[in-house]
């Protein structure tokens, strides 16, 4: 998929997204609007009631649509034939968007009435929807093949370069500074342990200090105006590759505890969802069947 093939998938999702739940909006204001003891009067409260045609519509159709976003998904990581359907990270956007709009319809479902078990089903449902966004920023943050597989801390070391014989052959510095960006440089023996939010902006701020202490140390020996630009070029790059690497593992860590804490909502929402669909069926509810 190209890149703006893929902008206007992404955009077509979206707009769905949100004129199906403006439409909703819209279509039962009035109804949802009304309280609780009064509703039944309402002249749409045959339609929009959770067992009414639409209400119990979007119940079903809400349902369907999360258990194919999450099975799907889950089939894709699984099942290798699947990649010729396209890459995982277009999947994980269908997941979002189909876990997405399903919740929204199971909402309008609801006609905002939370009581009875099924409840349990209905929150369990909002926390795996707002666990899901927490995961989806920890998950753009670790780097990933075209394939969607993480690098590993390795490979993403891999990608420092030889500072060392740069700085040897292409520039005369003298001793001390030569020395003093070495070690500045040079990755933290702990990677791993890389502090998050907090740490991120103290780290910029220590960074900063950093490149002035060296290039200050540059000038007074004298190395020309161009090539102090380039070797704190060379330094600012270093350097904010041994964060990303710090960062990488902390990032890593902190998505296999979100994948924790993602999963028994989802499994407590569809227990409890299993019994609501039995207890409905078993009250005789058949929507257009
Ligand atoms: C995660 C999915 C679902 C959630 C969170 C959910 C939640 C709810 C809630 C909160 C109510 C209102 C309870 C009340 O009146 O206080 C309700 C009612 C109802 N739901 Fe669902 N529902 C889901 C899926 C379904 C499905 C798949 C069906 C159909 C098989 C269904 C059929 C019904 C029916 C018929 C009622 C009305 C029951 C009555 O009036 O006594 N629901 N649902
Ligand atoms: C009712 C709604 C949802 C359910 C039941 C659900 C369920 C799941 C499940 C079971 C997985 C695990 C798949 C695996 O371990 O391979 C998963 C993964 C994931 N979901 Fe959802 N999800 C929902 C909504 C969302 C939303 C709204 C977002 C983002 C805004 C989201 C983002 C993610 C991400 C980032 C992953 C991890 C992908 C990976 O590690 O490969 N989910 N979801």
């Amino acid at each position: 998929m190209s890149q703006n093939a893929h902008r206007i998938y992404v955009f077509t999702l979206v707009g769905i997204v949100v004129v199906i739940t403006i439409y909703l909006f819209y279509q039962g204001v009035s109804y949802y609007s009304t309280s609780l003891e009064e509703r039944f009067y309402h002249a749409d409260h045959a339609m929009l009631k959770p067992s009414g045609v639409m209400g119990h519509g979007l119940g079903i159709i809400g349902t369907l649509l999360i258990l194919i976003g999450v099975f799907g998904y889950i089939a894709r990581k699984r099942y290798g034939f699947l990649a010729r359907f396209g890459r995982l990270k277009y999947w994980l956007e269908f997941h979002i968007f189909l876990c997405t709009l399903g919740p929204i319809m199971i909402l309008f479902h609801t006609a905002f009435k939370f009581g009875g078990i099924v409840s349990v089903s209905f929150w369990s449902m909002v926390a795996v929807v707002a666990s899901g966004v927490i995961g989806r920023f920890i998950y753009i943050q670790i780097p990933r093949t075209i394939e969607g597989r993480e690098l590993s801390l390795a490979e993403v070391k891999g990608m420092k370069i030889n500072i060392e014989s740069i700085l040897k052959n292409s520039y005369t510095l003298d001793e001390s500074s030569y020395t003093a960006i070495l070690e500045s440089t040079q990755l933290p023996a702990r990677t791993g342990e890389g502090s998050l939010m907090s740490g991120v902006i103290n780290k910029y701020f220590e960074d900063q200090r950093t490149v002035s202490r060296l290039k200050r140390s540059l000038r007074e020996n004298r190395l020309p105006e161009p090539d102090i630009r380039k070797v704190s070029k060379l330094i600012r790059n270093e350097l904010s590759l041994n964060n990303r690497i710090e960062r990488l593992q902390s990032m890593q860590n902190l998505f296999k505890y979100w994948h924790v804490a993602h999963l028994p909502f989802a499994l407590i929402m569809l227990v409890f969802l299993v019994i609501h669909v039995a207890v409905v069926l078993t009250f005789g509810f058949k929507w257009i069947f």
